[in-house]
């Protein structure tokens, strides 16, 4: 599929990360509290905890990419690392020098695409990137570049939309049936109308995107009756749901280390020796 950089940029700075569900002015204290309680109701605090090991990190250097408001980036900080994000788009950029004042922490952060990180080779103890890779027009030279610029034995969390989801194998094809649109066309719009890109992944492909890397664990996360149907899932209770999350969950999380003998293997590489 050809995506134009342009349109993936031009949409995020129109349409940062959950700004739609957002009642109040963007930037705005109030915008990121809504925001927070609208987050840790997908992915809980203890369940963050879980997936980032935030307290490990204290005194690291960690990269989010795609960093969308810094909220991610604000729980590290919080835990004593030394943050930097990257998001494609201004308005991102913004909003996290904004977060992070309000919050009275630093942290670094500039534009750039997640396809060409400004950084020198293994640079950092951790890297993450939460639901970006699958709107990026190159996942595979992200993925090449986040490795690139991983210490050796350095941390890699993501987070990409599930394939084997209830959403992507159970509603969408049927809405498709229903609407017209196809399962590509829902999934993009699952973001926002106009949305360029997003991509699903299996655990398999997934691990093949990762085979550079080590240790490779998933995890699989959210689902909520809401998703399937908009106005009788609200009230199906959370309980009825948590046995199938982590089977037909939306959010494919993916926990892995860049292998310690990753410099010695560039090395080798002829097309670096000759460059
Ligand atoms: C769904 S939001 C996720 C934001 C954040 N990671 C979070 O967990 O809240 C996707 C983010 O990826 C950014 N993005 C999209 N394409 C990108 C690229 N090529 N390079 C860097 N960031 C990109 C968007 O601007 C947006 O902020």
């Amino acid at each position: 599929m050809n995506v134009n950089r342009e349109q993936v940029r031009s949409f995020w700075n129109a349409n940062p990360v959950a700004a739609a569900q957002n009642p109040h002015p963007l930037g705005s204290r109030e915008y990121f509290a809504f925001f927070d309680r609208l987050r840790e109701s997908i992915e809980c605090p203890r369940f963050a905890e879980r997936i980032h090991e935030f307290s490990l990190f204290q005194g690291k250097k960690v990269l989010d990419v795609g960093s969308g408001n810094g909220y991610v980036l604000s729980r590290y900080a919080q835990h004593g690392a030394d943050v930097y994000g990257v998001d494609v788009t201004a308005a991102a950029v913004n909003l996290c020098r904004k977060r992070f004042a309000y919050m009275e922490l630093t942290g670094s952060f500039q534009e750039a695409d997640a396809e060409s990180l400004p950084f020198a080779d293994d640079f950092f103890d951790c890297v993450c990137s939460m639901g970006v890779l699958h709107h990026v027009p190159d996942t595979v030279r992200a993925v090449a570049e986040i490795h690139r610029v991983l210490k050796p034995y350095g941390r890699l969390i993501l987070m990409m939309y599930h394939r084997d989801s209830a959403l992507y194998r159970l509603k969408y094809p049927l809405l498709g049936l229903w609407t017209g649109k196809s399962v590509r066309q829902l999934l993009n719009e699952y973001d926002g109308a106009g949305n360029p890109k997003g991509a699903v992944y299996s655990k398999r492909e997934l691990a093949g995107l990762l085979s550079r890397f080590q240790n490779l664990e998933f995890q699989v996360g959210f689902l909520e009756g809401h998703m399937l149907l908009p106005k009788l899932g609200r009230f199906v209770p959370r309980t009825i749901m948590r046995p199938l999350v982590g089977r037909w969950g939306f959010n494919l999380y993916a926990n892995a280390r860049k292998r310690a003998f990753a410099v010695s293997c560039r090395r080798l590489d002829p097309l670096r020796r000759s460059a």
